[in-house]
């Protein structure tokens, strides 16, 4: 796993004094981390940060044991995919295959291999049978899968998601959810941004809160539970928790609510 310690880091996007990101420390260790935080806490801001797109002002970033700078970040983001929050924004081939056979053709594959590359991110986006069409006559959500199927079939360790799970209608959205599962389970590391602490609280192990570019909280699903701290950072518990934080157990996917509503134990509170 691409290990990935930020120390203190600090940036600004334009005045030093007055930093969007402040003092940022973490040790990104986990296959499942989710960025919570309201709008502009700095949450996208950090995933640049990670994707060595921008350089800090302050502290070190550390990514496969190498820190981050102009020499190293081309080499460093090689172990890097990143999916922007609107994926129109990297989309640009005529074809929804050449899209995804951009990167594989940098990489310098044969031909044979592209397009065997292409089929697999495709067939695991389950877009296949949009490889003939054009990126920018997509809906989103196909936009945002073309895009994931691009950064896939360039065989990244870690995978940057901005906001995966904005505008996604409910079945793509458990498709959305099915799909990061199984990326993890392949062996990447996925850090994700996202609003939604519903989602988050059911699908991440790693916890971040934003405020205003400072880490308020980290840690497991006790941080999305701290009423104050979520407050604090203008969010809200999850509904999960609200319902069940007085019953014996906690479930924290809807599946466990259900076999706990119907359980012995929870049985009364069906
Ligand atoms: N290119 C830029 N130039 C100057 N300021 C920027 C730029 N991009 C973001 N900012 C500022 O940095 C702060 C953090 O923005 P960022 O996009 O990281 O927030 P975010 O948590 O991702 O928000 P959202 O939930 O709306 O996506 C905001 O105050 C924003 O206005
Ligand atoms: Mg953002």
């Amino acid at each position: 796993m691409t290990n990935c310690f930020f120390d203190n880091v600090s940036y600004a996007y334009q005045d030093p004094t007055a930093p969007t990101l402040r003092h940022f420390t973490y040790d990104f260790s986990s296959s499942k981390t989710a960025i919570l935080g309201a709008n502009g806490s700095g949450k996208s801001t950090l995933l640049h940060l990670i994707d060595t797109l921008f350089e800090a002002n302050e502290g070190t970033i550390t990514i496969h044991h190498q820190q981050v700078h102009q020499r190293s970040a081309k080499a460093i983001r090689k172990h890097i995919g990143f999916v922007f929050d609107h994926p129109e924004n990297q989309l640009f081939a005529p074809t929804v295959f050449e899209d995804i056979a951009f990167g594989p053709k940098n990489q310098g594959m044969s031909k044979q291999a592209v397009t065997k590359t292409v089929y697999e991110a495709a067939s695991f986006m389950r877009i296949t049978d949009l490889l003939d069409h054009s990126p920018y006559h997509l809906s989103l959500g196909q936009k945002k899968k073309t895009a994931m199927a691009g950064v896939i079939a360039m065989k990244p360790d870690m995978l940057l998601f901005d906001e995966p799970f904005s505008g996604l209608d409910p079945a793509s959205l458990q498709t959305m959810i099915d799909t990061l599962n199984q990326l993890e389970q392949r062996g990447h590391q996925i850090i994700l941004t996202t609003h939604d602490v519903d989602i988050a609280y059911q699908w991440a192990d790693d916890f971040l809160l934003l405020k205003e570019g400072t880490l308020l909280a980290h840690g497991g699903t006790e941080v999305l539970e701290n009423e104050s701290m979520v407050q604090e950072a203008n969010l809200k518990l999850p509904m999960l928790y609200r319902l069940f934080q007085h019953t014996a157990e906690r479930p924290k996917t809807v599946e466990e609510a259900r076999s706990y509503m119907f359980s012995e134990e929870g049985g009364p509170c069906v």
